[in-house]
């Protein structure tokens, strides 16, 4: 039997600085009822933090401090015309396309800056849903590049480690509900205007 370790909730996501962001998460063994059932009050904690944040499109696992591999991802597909929402256990890139496109991304745990990444236009991502099917996705564009920033947190990296030009303050920055954040950070409102 594995033994699991006691994990300590409260809802805050981490930020930059949080040593847990560097870790390698490891995955969930969905064969052992015992780590299946800590996956899956680990994915209700994680959409309950991601709807608290009004800007949040998807969260994993070690950005609220928990060394797993587990996503949950909800947003508004304006292309299919509606919410996408689901739980990845164990999402694994096993194809991704040479053409890149760049954009700017924002993380939740990086909540002041931004910068253009280059990520794969398109992916295949393999892993389990919350039931603990098997799930083979295609994705594209946003969706795209929201799995590979997700899986990234997995092994530790974040988008801005990825961003080759400038990193820019993100402009609505002080009116997300950032403050203490900030004050970790030593900004002030003003300055990060
Ligand atoms: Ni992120």
């Amino acid at each position: 039997m594995i033994r699991l370790p006691v994990v300590m909730l409260n809802g805050t996501i981490l930020r930059m600085k949080d040593v847990a962001l560097r870790q390698q998460s490891r995955p969930i063994n969905i064969d052992d009822p015992e780590d299946f059932a800590l996956a899956q009050s680990l994915v209700r904690e994680m959409f309950r933090v991601l709807y608290s944040d009004p800007s949040g499109v998807a969260l994993a696992a070690p950005q609220i401090g928990v060394l797993l591999q587990v996503v949950v991802i909800s947003y508004e597909d304006k292309d299919e015309g509606g919410q996408r929402t689901m739980a990845l256990l164990n999402p694994k890139i096993t194809q991704s396309s040479e053409e890149e496109i760049e954009d700017k991304e924002i993380c939740l745990s990086v909540p002041n800056l931004t910068g253009k990444v280059a990520r794969a236009n398109t992916v295949k991502v393999e892993g389990y849903d919350q039931l603990g099917q098997p799930v083979n996705i295609m994705a594209e564009g946003f969706f795209a590049r929201v799995l590979q920033h997700e899986i990234d947190h997995l092994n530790g990296i974040l988008c801005i480690d990825r961003v080759k030009g400038n990193l820019d303050n993100v402009p609505d920055f002080p009116e997300r509900r950032t403050d203490p954040t900030m004050r970790k950070l030593g900004l002030t409102k003003k300055k990060s205007t």
